[in-house]
């Protein structure tokens, strides 16, 4: 409202008139080791005004003081690995601790020592014991993707002795979850999911109230580049609005569904939340909009289930307006190692379900016209996703 027009502005700029040389030079030094802003404006990877009033907003529904965007959700998980490296450069490969499951993305970056951590992967009722006083990172997803099952976060940050926790709290959103309130130090989102919410925008961003973080998140996105644009932070700001209306009304069709889905001989286990979860009502608000089930017929029923859907979008991703279905063995999570994903409860048979805004109705139909199919077509014998290739570029990942 003080800028004195209705929708936010948005700036295209790259970059901007410097008429004050020292004013620019002592700027562009505040920016360039990590000020969220400074008198003159420099350049749209130092600082950028669409992209800070969509951080500004997100920090506040996480209650936050800070928050950093970037180009993707895996972007902002990379930002996050490489501060530990700016904040203990005393550490050759600083210690991660990982929880599964976890977004296939987010597994493989982990997994593959691409950022320089040494990750160990745990179980939530081992982290106690695996924790080191060098331990820089503890990082988990609740909900977790793709079997939707709920960490206590309190007893997490409790475990973690000390050492920063994060929590990716993408299929949450700030309308059901804020893990900073939480004790966790750090919040994630892929805001490509619900908070962009209409699928046609692809971001990231994490937030802290730890400044001197927030600063090294800063400075770590003006030297990599991996900028969020200014049209896909717009696009972000303009959905906030909607945003608890869109999760609840996603979140009570997809309670209805479950009961549908429950009635369905194709289908073998619906993993939803308990309506009596211990967490539910003070960790999480809802139980969300996202369901995992189990075919009866396996693989086989999968493929023909992906096929025969007519208003759900067979896609990856999620938190979209439109409800989008995907099978994580052979997509979301396919890059993660077989016998992970199976230990971690993704198996050949299993679907994930995005629903969205359609009625309950239209999308029950659907469904049982697409799980019948699924049941005629599975054979005794199974069959498993297609092998992995040890060369899957990360691109491919979704
Ligand atoms: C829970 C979760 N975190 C992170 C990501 C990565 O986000 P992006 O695709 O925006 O890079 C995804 C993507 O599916 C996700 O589901």
């Amino acid at each position: 409202m003080e800028l004195g027009v209705h929708a936010a502005p948005l700036d295209f700029s790259s970059t901007y008139p410097i008429p004050d040389l020292d004013e620019g030079t002592a700027s562009l030094h505040a920016l360039a080791h990590g000020a969220a802003d400074a008198p003159q404006k420099i350049y749209s990877r130092l600082q950028q005004p669409t992209v800070s009033r969509f951080e500004g907003a997100l920090a506040k529904l996480e209650g936050a003081e800070h928050a950093v965007a970037y180009a993707s959700g895996m972007a902002a998980l990379t930002a996050v690995l490489m501060t530990l490296r700016v904040r203990h450069p005393e550490d050759d490969r600083p210690h991660v601790l990982a929880l599964r499951p976890i977004y296939g993305g987010s597994d493989h970056l982990l997994d593959h020592g691409l950022t320089g951590c040494q990750v160990e992967w745990v179980k939530p009722e081992d982290v106690a014991r695996k924790i080191r006083p060098e331990t820089r990172l503890i990082i988990a997803e609740t909900p977790a993707n793709p079997t939707l099952k709920w960490l206590d976060i309190e007893q997490l940050v409790a475990d973690a002795n000390g050492a920063p926790v994060l929590i990716d709290s993408t299929f949450a959103t700030p309308v059901l979850q804020t893990p900073l309130a939480h004790g966790a130090t750090f919040v994630l989102h892929s805001a490509t999911k619900f908070l962009g919410g209409h699928g046609d925008v692809l971001g990231g961003i994490v937030a802290s109230n730890d400044d001197e973080w927030a600063a090294a998140m800063r400075h770590v996105r003006v030297v990599t580049g991996a900028c969020l644009h200014p049209m896909a932070a717009w696009l972000c700001l303009r959905s906030l609005p909607t945003l608890p209306l869109r999760v609840r009304r996603a979140t009570e069709t997809a309670t209805a569904l479950v009961d549908f889905l429950n009635r369905q001989p194709a289908v073998a286990r619906v993993d939803y939340p308990r309506a009596d979860h211990p967490l539910l009502g003070s960790q999480m608000l809802g139980r969300g909009s996202l369901i995992s089930f189990e075919l009866t017929g396996g693989y086989e029923a999968a493929v023909a289930l992906m096929k025969a859907v007519k208003l759900c979008t067979p896609a990856v991703s999620l938190g979209s307006t439109d409800t989008l279905i995907q099978h994580p063995a052979g997509l979301t999570h396919h890059v993660v190692p077989e016998d992970q994903r199976i230990e971690a409860g993704i198996t050949a048979g299993m679907i994930r379900l995005s629903v969205g805004l359609e009625s309950e109705e239209d999308l029950a139909r659907d469904l049982a016209q697409a799980l019948a199919i699924a049941a005629t077509s599975a054979p005794a014998e199974n069959r498993e996703p297609a092998a992995q290739d040890a060369a899957t570029p990360s691109s491919e990942m979704a």
